[in-house]
């Protein structure tokens, strides 16, 4: 049975003592309740907060790889590093990376590649901008998302990939004031997952991959989400920042 699974993108937003504070006070009160949770602090404080996490119910991830082991990659950080923090996830691929860092399906791709050879289960965000969904582009852009960053990838044993659909104007702060509902995210979930079944044999979509949504949720909506028959849990920005919030999204899908 694929669990429900809440991964929470802290992107920049807090400092050292920030994200230290928060990981204790989640560590403390997050219990095993069914739901994974994983905490995604800023790459300079992986070492702090996967401290704070072990031995706890909450798992630690990145927000980004390089996809080399080792050499002269100024500013870069190796899977091998992310391992030995602790992490058992990483983001790739995210619309803000791809935005401001001209990140591209094909470095997404040597990232997922480099991810799942240490065993860290890759969060590949995906998903149209407002004007692709006007046009009418919104499954041609998912599905050519998809097909580049799956190139030659083939998830064996325990390896999983986690794809997020992402769409890009309904993440909170994209500034487009819309959000997607639990159908709009259900259909472009039925789509990828015919296309990973065009990829892959049944026996590995079905146990090597998990569909989740992200943008927008919160724990009002989390639960309609959920309750879509492919989504198995949200990768959460902002309210993920927020205490209560959080916690109360881990109880609205256990
Ligand atoms: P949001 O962010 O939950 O604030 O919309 C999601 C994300 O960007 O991963």
């Amino acid at each position: 049975m694929k669990k429900n699974i809440l991964i929470a993108n802290w992107k920049m937003n807090l400092d050292l003592d920030e994200s230290v504070g928060l990981a204790k006070y989640f560590s403390e009160n997050i219990k095993d309740s069914g739901v994974e949770v994983v905490l995604c602090p800023s790459l300079n404080f992986i070492d702090e907060v996967g401290e704070v996490l072990k031995g706890k119910h909450v798992g630690l991830g990145a927000q980004d790889v390089f996809w080399e082991g080792k050499g002269a990659y100024t500013g870069e950080a190796a899977p091998e590093f992310l391992k030995k923090a602790g992490c058992s996830y990483c983001i790739v691929g995210h619309s803000e990376r791809r935005k401001y860092l001209n990140e591209t399906d094909e470095m997404v791709n040597k990232k997922v590649k480099a991810l799942l050879s240490v065993m860290i289960k890759p969060v590949i965000c995906i998903g149209e901008s407002l004007e692709q969904r006007e046009k009418g582009l919104g499954y041609v852009i998912v599905e050519e998302q998809l097909r580049l960053i799956l190139d030659g990838v083939k998830p064996v044993g325990a390896q999983e990939i986690i794809i997020a659909y992402e769409p890009v104007w309904a993440i909170s702060t994209s500034g487009s004031g819309r959000k997607a509902t639990p159908e709009l995210a259900e259909e472009m979930n039925n789509m990828i997952r015919s296309i990973l079944g065009d990829l892959y044999p049944a026996d590995i979509l079905e146990n090597n991959f998990r569909l989740i949504y992200g943008g927008s949720t919160d724990a009002e909506n989390v639960g309609d989400f959920v309750k879509k028959d492919d989504i198995f849990g949200a990768l959460v920005g902002g309210a993920s920042l927020k205490k209560n919030e959080f916690l109360e999204m881990i109880e609205a899908i256990k």
